[in-house]
């Protein structure tokens, strides 16, 4: 998979014991190279993956290429739609026309699809789609003689919430078809318009064309981290990017409100206008942490760091200086 996929697959291959390949992407174009993608494949690969688009840039992956590939060896191709698939589904009704990205594309075997992220509805359901049900059929387990009972499940989770499946229900038939092409074209169109207002920023590069919903930026001049807290301290909160350096930030519904969007591009001018004054000399937060963690060569002592951090949000040990008291 290019490694700009999400994390979410690296996570079930160490659950799963699979070796994950990881294709690195151009430099610049920041496109996965399809030729190494080719050449990482053995006689063990299992599935191929494509984002559609990909979180760390917003850009959609050379789905009809990855699937020419997919089917001359016979593996499955599965689309990561899980961020922005309720956006692309409706983006040629909107107006905005894509490239075939689903089962169109005759490599395609399966499309994870979020409907809590575009979808508008609250987590704890979600949807994968397959494109025959002898593929579903691999996702489900049956155990028959069970002193309990015949026992059958769909998925991965055993009990699920209906309240949730409920909630993810009303949601879909609130918007219908209609109301989520009207509100991809309001988010497109602002994505677009603050991509361009970005683009126009001097010092402040894009990194890849907004092909959805994901604005990524980085720079040649600055260190781009500054940009994270100088705007964090304006009340906006942009995600850090790394190999390369950069930021994004994922339009939702919010950023469609008037004068929203302007807000953000002023605050950015501000910002960007702020550090170059500073001549990238104050060190804040968000630099300090990515410039650390850029300079440990052994990346599993991040991780380690990251592990720790989790561990400490579940501690419930009461710290011996408050237990006296
Ligand atoms: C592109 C993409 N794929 C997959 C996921 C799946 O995430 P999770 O493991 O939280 O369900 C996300 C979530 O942000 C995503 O953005």
């Amino acid at each position: 998979m290019p490694v700009t996929a999400h994390p979410a697959f690296n996570k079930a291959c160490a659950y799963f014991k699979i070796k994950l390949i990881r294709i690195p992407v151009d430099p610049i174009t920041l496109e996965v190279d399809l030729k190494k993608m080719r050449r990482a494949i053995t006689k063990n690969t299992c599935m191929l993956v494509a984002s559609a688009p990909n979180f760390p840039h917003g850009a959609i992956d050379p789905i009809e290429d990855i699937s020419k590939i997919a089917l001359e060896y016979g593996i499955p191709l599965h689309v990561d739609a899980c961020l922005g698939g309720f956006l692309i589904a409706f983006m040629d009704e909107a107006g905005f026309p894509l490239k075939p990205f689903d089962f169109r594309v005759p490599g395609v075997m399966s499309i994870s699809c979020d409907t809590h992220k575009y979808g508008f509805t609250p987590k704890g359901a979600s949807v994968i789609l397959y494109r025959t049900p002898e593929i579903r059929e691999h996702q489900f387990y049956a155990l028959g003689d069970w002193p309990g009972g015949i026992y059958a499940s769909p998925s991965v989770a055993g009990s699920r919430s209906g309240y949730l499946i409920a909630c993810c229900w009303a949601t879909l038939m609130y918007y219908g078809h209609k109301g989520y092409v009207e509100e991809t074209r309001k988010i497109i169109e602002v994505t677009r318009y603050i991509a361009d207002g970005w683009s126009k920023i001097s010092g402040l590069r894009l990194l890849h064309n907004s092909d959805v919903s994901v604005v990524a930026a980085g720079s040649d001049i600055f260190n781009i981290y500054y940009l994270i807290d100088g705007m964090i301290a304006k009340g906006w909160h942009l995600n850090g990017l790394q190999n390369p350096a950069g930021i994004h930030i994922a339009i939702t519904q919010l950023h469609t409100q008037a004068g929203v969007a302007d807000r953000l591009l002023q605050d950015t001018r501000d910002c960007v206008a702020e550090i170059l004054k500073s001549d990238n000399k104050n060190d804040t937060p968000t630099a300090v942490i990515y410039g650390t963690s850029q300079k440990v060569p052994d990346k599993s002592i991040v991780c380690d760091m990251a592990k720790l951090f989790i561990g400490a949000c579940y501690e419930t040990r009461i710290p011996s200086a408050t237990k006296n008291e």
